[in-house]
């Protein structure tokens, strides 16, 4: 393993310094190479193990498809149909899927669970989300950022020229947003209820930069007044189905909705990582709106993942 590649990417502070932009740049000239039909098969008869102890759509699709774009392979471990339904530890899967792969992308529950992927397994471990944190969506996030402020000749000054809100719970995508900020100097602000708010420790390794400029204020209006991207999710998350009913009521106010996108810088964008619930964290009329970048942001995690994968990958 080449000293810059990481060992692991199950968080923004796994890569090297610049790590980020790095990866955007590479990023949009996949998507390029992508759109103008250029073959890019930079990593041939490579292969990804990927392990799902949640369900997903984008996640597994866009890291199939990007396996298969750079010449390489994609296996999909699911809880059904393999021995992690019966309780196969998850070390034991890092050990096995080491022998056969050249990297292991893992969904699971607890960050630790990955961390522990990441300890046992021989080959480099990458996060597809835990309940912690979600850095390939928000890389994603950041992607879509710079394309949309015509930013890609130079990403981090675009996503420096932008402010940031994010609206409702203080969850995975909330913490890797916070991790982006406190690394690229982004000034963000939460809105969350009490009782949900973002990791502490990742809050306050973000605000111990000299860069990092998060805030967390209850009022949604206060965060998202005059900001360029204005970011939510659900209120509950996979895991979380058992307290779906008492989060409705704790978010009630917290919707991404026109009043809301009203108070926003007029450019604004509005970004979702999906699956979206109309008419709980974010109205129909606004991700259907014309300030919607949501589905060039899912499409972005293609690209985003291959810049990561040929990172990662030997
Ligand atoms: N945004 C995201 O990670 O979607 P999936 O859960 O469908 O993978
Ligand atoms: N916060 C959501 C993100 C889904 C992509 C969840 O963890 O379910």
């Amino acid at each position: 393993m080449s000293a810059d590649r990481p060992k692991r990417f199950l968080a923004f502070d796994d890569l090297p310094a610049g790590g980020i932009e790095a990866l955007l740049r590479r990023a949009e000239e996949l998507r390029a190479q992508r759109a103008a039909r250029t073959p890019h098969g930079t990593r041939p008869g490579r292969v990804l193990g990927m392990v799902f102890e949640k369900a997903s759509t984008r996640t597994r699709a866009s890291f199939e498809i990007a396996m298969y774009e750079l010449g390489g392979h994609a296996l999909y471990l699911g809880m059904q149909g393999s021995q992690l339904e019966r309780g196969e530890p998850l070390r034991d899967t890092a050990r096995v899927l080491s022998g056969y792969c050249h990297g292991i992308m893992v969904r699971t529950f607890g960050h630790d669970r990955a961390e522990e992927m990441s300890r046992y397994a021989t080959v480099p471990v990458i996060n597809g989300l835990t309940d912690l944190m979600h850095p390939c969506q928000v890389l994603a996030d950041l992607l879509t950022v710079v394309q949309r402020r015509g930013g890609s000749r130079d990403p981090l000054r675009a996503l420096r020229d932008a402010s940031y809100a994010w609206i409702g719970d203080g969850n995975n995508m909330a913490n890797s947003w916070i991790e982006a900020a406190g690394i690229l100097g982004l000034d963000l602000a939460i809105a969350c209820p009490a009782g949900h708010e973002p990791d502490a420790a990742v809050l306050a390794r973000a605000r111990a930069g000299e860069r990092g400029r998060v805030t967390v204020v209850r009022d949604p209006a206060e965060a998202a007044a005059g900001r360029s991207v204005l970011s939510t999710d659900v209120y509950a998350s996979m895991g979380q189905e058992a307290e779906a009913e008492a989060r409705r009521v704790a978010f009630a106010g917290y919707t991404l909705d026109v009043a809301l996108l009203r108070v926003a810088s007029p450019d604004a964008i509005v970004l979702h990582c999906l699956p979206a619930h109309r008419g709980e964290e974010i109205s129909d009329e606004v991700i259907e709106g014309p300030q919607s970048a949501v589905w060039q942001q899912a499409e972005n995690r293609l690209h985003a993942q291959k810049a990561l994968l040929e990172l990662m990958l030997p």
